[in-house]
């Protein structure tokens, strides 16, 4: 590996893993700050199959204009799944420098950085990442861009949701995404007022669940909402519901809300944050930094080291939990 800092003259900007809402923020971001700061950049589409199969066009100032309010990714993205071998990395390498492409800013999420990570080691490709993902999983970030208007669209979904269970006096599961993390699940739990939250790493105890929603009939609650993290796949609602309805007795009707969170228009916040993380990681490169995120901590954006943003966040979803149930009752 080439230790050496070489000035940065051009760079590539990529997304990739499951789209969200903000990453076309942060794209423009991106392009406007570094071509502002005499820098060319490279736009790779289809994330890093794309950057195996040479789709890399230049940017301009206009290529980014009308989509600071789109969802989805103008540069479209992939789950790449043979980045994570070595001789694709070196093909990938070889890529970048063919094209003269010096620098490479990734948004995306721990996959996506992790490919980042070995692009860097192996071959001092210098990379940032921008944390892009609705799950807000990552570890040394407190947020990642597109998760506030996933919650959002979940809560106005659950809000529709819950006139249906009011008028018709039912209990509803209502699954949102987070793939392993409670993130989504513990924010729509408390903004919709559900009577439960089932955790993505949690024991399912049916005797609790059966217990709330008996409570809350026998003090004239009609109509109940329970929040369900998915896991690893979807689909634990229905399991959850055959339960409850086999060994409790207790009608209730599964919604899996899927992939309309990851749609629509990004919510101010995630231009907000998408469009200061993008500045941020056109100037680290700018300044010679390498293999940093952008991240906030303590509500502040910070650079921190990509080594400690590889791996799940460790959830502390009690604060949030005892919440839900105080305001349950
Ligand atoms: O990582 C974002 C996410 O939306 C997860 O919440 C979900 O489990 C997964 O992606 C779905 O992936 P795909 O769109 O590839 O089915």
């Amino acid at each position: 590996m080439d230790t050496t800092v070489k000035s940065i003259k051009s760079v590539g900007v990529l997304c990739s893993g499951g789209d969200s809402p903000g990453m076309n923020a942060a794209v423009r971001s991106v392009v406007r700050t570094a071509i502002g700061l005499g820098i060319d950049v490279f736009g790779i589409y289809k994330g890093y199959s794309g950057l195996l199969e040479g789709n890399i066009q230049r940017l301009g100032l206009t290529s980014v204009s009308n989509i600071i309010q789109r969802g989805g990714t103008i540069l479209d993205t992939s789950r790449c799944l043979e980045f994570h071998t070595p001789e694709i990395r070196l093909e990938a390498a070889h890529i970048l420098s063919r094209k003269h492409i010096d620098g490479l800013v990734v948004i995306g999420g721990n996959g996506s950085f992790a490919g980042a990570m070995e692009l860097h080691i192996e071959h001092g490709v210098p990379v940032i990442g921008i944390p892009g993902t609705i799950d807000n999983d990552i570890s040394g970030t407190e947020y990642t861009i597109g998760f506030n208007t996933a919650v959002q669209t979940a809560v106005d979904a659950v809000d529709k949701i819950r006139d249906t269970a009011s008028a018709h006096a039912r209990t509803f599961l209502i699954e949102v995404m987070g793939h392993r993390s409670s993130s989504i699940a513990l924010q729509v739990g408390v903004c919709t007022g559900a009577e439960h939250v089932v955790l993505s790493n949690q024991v399912i105890n049916y005797d609790k669940i059966a217990g709330d929603i008996k409570k809350g009939a026998e003090r004239g609650k009609t109509s109940s909402i329970i929040i369900v993290a998915e896991r690893e796949k979807s689909g634990l609602s229905y399991q959850i519901k055959e339960v409850l309805m086999n060994q409790y007795a207790i009608a209730v009707h599964a919604c899996v809300l899927g992939h309309i969170q990851r749609g629509g228009s990004p919510t101010a916040l995630d231009r907000l944050i998408a469009s200061r993380m993008g500045y941020a990681a056109a100037h680290a490169l700018h300044q010679g930094l390498q293999a940093h995120v952008t991240a906030i901590n303590n509500g502040q954006l910070v650079m921190v080291p990509l080594a400690e943003c590889l791996e799940g966040k460790n959830e502390a979803p009690e604060p949030e939990l005892d919440l839900i149930s105080a305001l349950a009752i």
